[in-house]
């Protein structure tokens, strides 16, 4: 697994991911605070005030505000008939599934009965069976190898092992695991998709397109093989074959398009959620060691990260009527970007919300999302995280930053996360 894991499409891919959202070199948390403070409804495009393509193509015409408060951004994402999320559809999501067919877009009824399929195979008692296989795939293959190194860039790991436990989730065989980071690369370059500039945008969707119908067939002849077979096992696309809510059950191309979306929705996230994780948690020495000697402090410093540095800094939605916020008159149509960057760090709601405190009595936040949308994985990410968190621990002596290599650094204004972090042990 050690060398052979690498895949130099898939860094490239991700690189390409981190420059299109990177957004302008700016002090994000500052410039949130400012509006918190200043203007927490504003008028206008903040994505795109901050460098990062949004919904080009999919919604011109439509104004748009920002919300920086932690109420506002919890009504607006709670409240999805008013609030909605088809647009996606016609945006990102076409990049995705032509017949719209993707869960983060959809609104109403049909969003009601996917989440009565879905939740059931990741919720948390869901994820149990599959722990010691994850366990297996992140410490043994991925870890262990690199113990007598006494140095690593955590990324280079950091960036496979989400993919690699979706790919045994999903239930490829474990010898074409090669062609799946291929496969996961172009996923990334599908997230990728969306662009500043309409002719850049073209030719990224022809790309994407190709990288989308490519990953469909190989999951869907995996699909149509397990149904066969009468889905047998465990694994994600046997879970799903086998699913009913209210007497539905999924088709073949339900179930493949979900299990494709997975590859987008669950690795690249986790990845840099992990690379935030391990640079606030490395930046204290102090707090490595307690967290060494008391491991069930682990979900504390993972709520805590993520609250502090969502991966993904702000959530669209769509107002389906005419309503007012903070007394802004925001009209039907306007498109709504929830600010979860700020919502996180607001004073009003956490104290001393710009300190990084482990300890602190957590509120939810909304890194991953809140009400019917949020994040259906969590559970999945959070133990991932908490095995790979777990068995650096154990297995990395005295891990601490590599004195001989620049430092870590959380940039990014819509995707956030670090780009190496290079770590010694002993
Ligand atoms: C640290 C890692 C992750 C983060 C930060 C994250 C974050 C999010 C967020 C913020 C949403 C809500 C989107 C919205 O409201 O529009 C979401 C939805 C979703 N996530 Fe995750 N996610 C992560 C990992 C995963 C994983 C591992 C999976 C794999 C199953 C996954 C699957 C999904 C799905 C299917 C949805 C759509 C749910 C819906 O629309 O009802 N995510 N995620």
């Amino acid at each position: 697994m050690r060398t052979s894991h690498r895949s130099e499409k898939l860094e490239q891919a991700f690189a390409a991911l981190s420059a299109n959202y990177r957004g302008t070199d700016i002090d994000l948390h500052a410039v949130c605070r400012d509006r918190r403070m200043k203007s927490p409804v504003v008028a206008g495009d903040f994505m795109n005030s901050i460098g990062v393509p949004t919904h080009a193509g999919a919604n011109h015409g439509n104004q748009t505000f920002a919300l920086f408060k932690y109420d506002d951004v919890k009504h607006v994402l709670q409240d999805s008939a008013t609030f909605t999320s088809g647009f996606i559809a016609r945006g990102l999501g076409s990049f995705f599934s032509a017949d719209g067919l993707i869960i983060i877009a959809m609104d109403g009824e049909p969003h009601r009965a996917a989440r009565g399929l879905l939740q059931p195979v990741f919720a948390p008692n869901a994820m149990l069976p599959w722990r010691s296989l994850i366990e297996h795939q992140i410490r043994d293959e991925f870890i262990l190898p690199l113990v007598p190194d006494k140095r690593a860039d955590l990324l280079d790991f950091g960036l496979y092992f989400p993919i690699r436990v979706i790919y045994g989730l999903i239930g490829f065989p474990d010898d074409e695991l090669g062609n799946f980071y291929e496969y996961a690369a172009m996923g990334l370059s599908i997230l990728a998709g969306p662009q500043l500039d309409p002719i850049k945008e073209a030719e990224s969707r022809e790309r994407a397109m190709k990288a989308t119908n490519t990953l469909y067939e190989a999951v869907l002849a995996l699909v149509k093989r397990r149904r066969a077979e009468g889905a047998p096992g465990d694994d994600l696309v046997c879970r799903l074959l086998r699913a009913e809510f209210e007497g539905r059950k999924l088709d073949d191309h339900e179930i493949t398009t979900f299990a494709r979306s997975m590859v987008a929705a669950g690795g690249e996230t986790t990845t840099r959620t992990f690379s935030s994780i391990m640079t606030l948690l490395l930046q204290r020495p102090e707090l490595v060691e307690r967290i060494r000697n008391d491991r069930s402090l682990v979900p504390k410093l993972i709520d805590e990260s993520v609250r502090f540095e969502p991966v993904s800094t702000v959530k669209v939605r769509q107002a389906a009527r005419d309503v007012e916020i903070r007394g802004v008159h925001i009209p039907k149509g306007a498109m709504v970007q929830c600010v979860v960057a700020s919502a996180n760090r607001d004073e009003e709601i956490f104290d001393n919300s710009d300190t990084f405190n482990i300890d602190r009595r957590q509120k939810p936040s909304f890194t991953f999302g809140f009400g019917p949308h949020m994040c259906v994985g969590q559970y999945l990410a959070k133990m991932e995280l908490s095995i790979a968190i777990n068995a650096i621990l154990d297995l990395f002596p005295n891990i601490r930053l590599d004195p001989d290599c620049p430092a870590p650094e959380i940039t990014g204004s819509m995707l956030r996360g670090a780009s190496t972090v290079p770590v010694i042990w002993d």
